[in-house]
């Protein structure tokens, strides 16, 4: 096809509880990249409160209070409403016509063999046939997620992947058996940097994880974020100052690769040029854990003072953040329509509309 394709953006989390920098730097700085990249025709984020509930449906309330959290997280972290629509999934009931359509080009056996729903029905002990079909269909409903937008790139964590293969093979699936190029298939956008792909927990569990207790949040005060970073998981065997120490698969040099900055030496560790030589050093014995713990404290208490003070003006200024999902969930009611439109046309479902056509007359429908 010689048609440029438009880019579009479109990604989402789940309302389960307030973000944490593993999200920021797996996937919300991709989004503030792509927010100022002026060749992105629109830019999608969306609060996927009906995914949550997919295996939190007995505990509405924590859905509930966390969808306004996660909206403040994202305007705190400078998601800037006036280049990013920002909705809730639950109040866009186009998704959920799509998904119905969907349904028909999955089968079971497919979704089965997702890696991320496999590893889900483990983690959430759903033995057998017990999955209820809500959670296990979940990667069909984030198809008409990404899909209703057209969206041509999805900053997720790599943990997204199979998602995105599930649904390109829909999109592929919809275009071919309908004989129209409707649909659009994505691709994920991935961290550069091998640290933030998959930040581990503060214990050096694999995964940040709210359950585990092992998380940093961006809404975390200074002196939880102190207590949190001063008892962070190092290397076991670095137990004298002197001892030569791992850089790999510490927690803490993990972070700094994650978030150093070109001059947070000159600022808070002058001794050293950069994180190369600290590592050296490191390796070599004589640095102890404490001097590099207060060192990784300071880095990230400079990254979340300005959000812990963007969070404050808009937690004192509930009804700015209810604004910007209104206008969000309205412009994302608007596009997820016409994508509506298209798939039903090409399903030959579009009755009302092929009706006017065909007998000249408006049907008020
Ligand atoms: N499954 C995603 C997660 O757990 C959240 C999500 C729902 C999503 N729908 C989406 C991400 C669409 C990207 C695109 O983080």
């Amino acid at each position: 096809m010689a048609e440029q394709k438009k880019k579009i953006m479109l990604t989402g989390d789940r309302p389960t509880g307030r973000l944490h920098i593993g999200h920021y730097v797996g996937s919300l700085r991709q989004r503030l990249e792509l927010q100022d990249d002026p060749s992105y025709e629109k830019i999608f984020v969306m609060i996927a409160d009906a995914q949550a509930l997919t295996d939190n449906f007995d505990d509405p309330e924590k859905v509930r209070e966390s969808v306004f959290q996660v909206a403040v997280d994202y305007l705190s972290v400078g998601l800037d409403p006036a280049k990013t629509y920002m909705f809730i999934q639950s109040a866009v009931p186009q998704l959920h016509e799509l998904t119905v359509y969907y349904m028909n080009l999955v089968t079971v056996s497919r979704v089965q063999r997702n890696p991320t729903v496999k590893q889900e029905l483990k983690l959430r002990g759903f033995e057998g046939e017990s999955v209820p079909v809500g959670f296990f269909t979940y990667p069909i409903s984030q198809a008409s997620d990404i899909t209703a937008f057209k969206a041509t790139i999805v900053p997720v964590g790599e943990d997204q992947e199979p998602m995105l293969e599930q649904t390109r093979e829909i999109v592929r699936s919809f275009n071919r058996t309908y004989g129209k190029e409707v649909l659009v298939e994505p691709e994920i956008y991935l961290p550069s940097n091998e640290a933030c792909l998959r930040l581990p927990g503060t214990d050096g569990q694999a995964k940040m994880s709210k359950s585990l207790g092992n998380t940093i949040y961006l809404s975390d005060d200074e002196e939880t974020l102190r207590k949190k970073v001063m008892s962070m998981f190092t290397d076991p065997g670095h137990l004298r100052v002197d001892d030569p120490g791992k850089v790999e698969g510490n927690t803490v040099f993990t972070y700094l690769d994650a978030f150093v900055k070109p001059d947070s030496f000159e600022k808070y560790l002058p001794e050293y040029k950069d994180l190369d030589e600290l590592k050296a050093h490191y390796r070599r014995g004589g640095l102890g854990d404490v001097k590099v713990k207060k060192f990784l404290f300071a880095v990230l208490n400079e990254f979340l003072t300005p959000i812990r003070e963007k969070r404050a003006y808009y937690e004192a200024h509930p009804e700015e953040v209810i604004r910007v999902l209104t206008e969000g969930t309205q412009a994302a009611r608007e596009t997820a329509a016409e994508t509506l439109a298209d798939v039903k046309e090409a399903m030959r479902i579009d009755y009302f509309k092929g009706w006017a056509e065909q007998y000249g007359e408006e049907f008020d429908i």
